[in-house]
């Protein structure tokens, strides 16, 4: 894994656009997956600038989100349809018919998940997945105990993720208690792989997830299997990694042009 570690969340959110951007400008064809949750707002804002100042196309990119909620249909303000839209889609030139957000109305629940996964085969597969975590361990609404081969399906959400999402949708008993979610194995097959983290509440699940065993208890802890995955974290998301001064250290070392 390679483990860069940035002052701030601007700081390290900037460094993770330019890392998307570059994947954009090089394939403009590339395939992206997309997560939700505070982690990557300032990155989406920073990509849509880069939209609107320098030009960058997102004309022939298609994208995956990893995960929705059963039960909401894509026009409610808490799905993460809507989410998308307002922090990214409506501010870039994406086309509808390229973007990919599974379905959380849908009737036939399985089939719905096979199509999800088919559709990504059938783009070839995922260029570069972006990530949060969640404070277990999470990713995507992959919640312990997920299996590490698991592919996208309906998962029952733990009570400390619903209450992590109480201010979207205004009390707990709003909360719905299923999701629909990529897996683990449909995550690991992504080209690449980036883990944004920020924040003390994070610092236990990315000093798991970094330095501890693999675990389906720590659902994000089988990025270390992955050939390439970056996790990119600020100084506080990054304070109890044991090794956090050789990270750094590896960082300062590397010629200018392997630098994101
Ligand atoms: C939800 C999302 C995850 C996200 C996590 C952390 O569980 N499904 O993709 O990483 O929340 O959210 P936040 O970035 O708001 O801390």
């Amino acid at each position: 894994m390679e483990i860069i570690i940035r002052p701030d969340p601007a700081a390290t959110s900037e460094m993770a656009a330019r890392i998307v951007a570059r994947l954009v400008r090089d394939d403009r064809r590339a395939v992206l997956g997309l997560a939700t949750g505070k982690t990557p707002l300032r990155l989406y804002a920073e990509l849509a600038r880069m939209h609107r100042d320098e030009d960058l196309d997102f004309s022939r990119v298609t994208t995956f989100n990893l995960d929705e909620y059963v039960g909401l249909p894509p026009e409610h303000p808490s799905s993460y349809h809507s989410f998308m839209t307002e922090h990214l889609f409506r501010h870039i030139n994406i086309g509808p018919a390229r973007v990919h957000v599974p379905d959380g109305m849908a009737d036939d629940i399985p089939a719905c998940c096979s199509r999800y996964e088919r559709y990504i085969r059938e783009s070839e597969g995922i260029d570069l997945q972006i990530l949060g975590i969640g404070r277990q361990g999470h990713i995507g609404f992959n919640e312990p105990s997920s299996s590490l081969a698991s592919r996208t399906r309906i998962k029952t959400l733990t009570e400390t993720t619903r209450s992590d999402s109480v201010e979207e949708f205004g009390g707990v008993e709003h909360v719905p208690r299923h999701v629909i979610t990529m897996g683990i194995g449909t995550i690991m097959d992504s080209g690449m792989c980036l883990l944004l983290a920020f924040g003390k509440e994070k610092a236990t699940a990315v000093a798991q997830t970094v330095e501890g065993p693999v675990s389906a208890m720590v659902p994000a802890s089988a990025l270390q299997m992955h050939e390439h995955c970056t996790v990119l974290v600020d100084e506080e998301a990054a304070s109890e990694l044991r090794l956090a001064d050789y990270y750094r250290h590896v960082f300062k070392q590397k010629p200018e042009w392997q630098r994101p």
